[in-house]
């Protein structure tokens, strides 16, 4: 069906979450966001459909009616489990009110909520449920869901929650899982996740730059990145070295049935597994902590080196360990909106595109602003494919509903002319 479904949306930042429903035919007539930069980068790259101002300062009768979906990644930070300080006072909290108004007020078909994992947990589970209840007090069937961006094709272990609500009773349709390890035994369905180094491996060695400039015959644009990064992060607590870890390794796999190339499938890697048993050329490298409690479940080793490989502290940055991008082989660490990503192997922050990348932004969407400001808009951001696959949902349920309204009525109409023609 071609029909152009109408959408506002609220807390739009640069438009992560509504690039994904005009991917799939939506139109956005409305969007708003107090965030100047983020705005700016909107208006440039989606429509100057967007109102630069706070929300609660808009009446309704300034936004457009006939809305068949309203969007609402309503702010996070009261909620963050970032944010030790998370509580029911913090005044973000309840923005998600706004878009109670708007519910009431403009009745779309579907509304769509999204918040970071912390909201689940928040008040032992209170404050979901508050939420939950507060929308089907309006008349419309919730639900919510914890998805990971990776099970869906974005190279990006990011998790948020996603409310789906709708007063027509119909599906709240979450999307399908399409991505996983690669390696499950039962489930030949799923592709395997898709990795850091599958798509940002091609700027790896190329210098970042403000201007943007022509690669392979695309042009690249915000390739640029701050080098002098000076943050915490968890680090390993011990020295460690790696070729005796690697010996042991070697030894625990030689005594196990198990191949490289098994071990990799169940890790869903290329060829990460090989590093973990071999020590020449200095090539060996020790697993992540992550990794490492996964390999003793299949390898079955002893403790010897468990404190030392998985214990960690709060550490300087030093470049070359940060694990907050831990493996070139695996989706990425979540983008956030301030904590620096750090490239797997260069000596400075992920770029802004390369961030933009691993959020699943096109190519071609380019970002304005201070280069903190860039770095927090896509952090905001729902990553675009997911979005997408969001979207795709609501956009086929849509159509159903619209074809049997359409049959019913053209059911109606028949009927009419028949009882017309019979009877006079
Ligand atoms: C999590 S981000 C949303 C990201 C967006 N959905 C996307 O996919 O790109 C939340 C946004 O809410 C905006 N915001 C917070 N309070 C606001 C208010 N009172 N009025 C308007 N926007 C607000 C922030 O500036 C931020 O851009």
């Amino acid at each position: 069906m071609n029909k152009k479904y109408r959408v506002a949306s609220l807390f739009s930042g640069c438009g992560g979450l509504d690039l994904g429903f005009i991917q799939n035919g939506f139109e956005v007539v409305w969007a708003n966001d107090f965030f100047k930069e983020a705005v700016e980068t909107y208006k440039n790259n989606i429509g100057d459909h967007i109102v630069y101002g706070d929300i609660t300062q808009i009446p309704s009768s300034e936004i457009p009616n006939n809305i068949d979906i309203l969007l609402g990644g309503f702010p996070c930070q009261g909620f963050s489990v970032a944010n030790t300080k998370r509580s029911m006072k913090d005044e973000r909290n309840f923005l998600y009110k706004e878009l109670m108004r708007l519910v009431k007020d403009k009745q779309p078909k579907y509304f769509i909520g999204e918040n970071v994992k912390g909201l689940l947990s928040m008040q032992k589970g209170q404050v979901i449920e508050m939420i939950v209840n507060d929308f089907r007090s309006l008349g419309y069937d919730v639900e919510f869901r914890l998805l990971k961006a990776s099970d869906y094709g974005v190279p990006q272990n990011r998790e948020r929650v996603i409310i789906i609500g709708n007063r027509l009773g119909l599906e709240n349709p979450f999307p399908k899982i399409t991505h996983g390890l690669g390696n499950d035994l039962f489930n030949h369905t799923t592709k395997p996740y898709v990795t850091v180094k599958d798509v940002v491996g091609h700027l790896a060695e190329i210098r970042t730059r403000d201007v943007p400039f022509q690669l392979d015959g695309k042009t690249i644009y915000n390739h640029v990145a701050r080098t002098n990064v000076s943050d915490k992060f968890w680090g390993r607590k011990h020295q460690v070295n790696q070729h005796e870890i690697c010996d042991y390794l070697k030894e625990w796999r030689n005594k196990s049935d198990l191949s490289t190339k098994k071990i990799d499938e169940h890790f869903g890697y290329a060829h990460t597994a090989g590093h973990w048993f071999r020590k020449d050329n200095n090539s060996g490298s020790i697993p992540n902590p992550k990794d490492w409690w996964e390999l003793k479940k299949i390898l079955g080793f002893d403790d010897t080196y468990d404190l030392a490989v998985t214990e960690l502290e709060i550490k300087e940055i030093k470049f070359e360990q940060s694990l907050r991008i831990n493996n070139w082989e695996s989706p990425s660490d979540t983008i956030t909106a301030t904590g620096p990503e750090i490239h797997p192997n260069r000596l400075r922050r992920m770029s802004v595109r390369e961030c933009a990348i691993i959020q699943t932004f096109p190519d071609d969407f380019i970002f304005y602003g201070s280069l903190g400001n860039m770095y927090k808009q896509i952090g905001n951001a729902v990553p675009v494919l997911l979005a997408n696959k969001i979207a795709e949902g609501i956009k086929k349920s849509l159509d159903n509903h619209e074809q049997i309204n359409d049959r019913a009525k053209s059911r109606t109409y028949h009927y009419r002319e028949v009882r017309e023609k019979v009877f006079g």
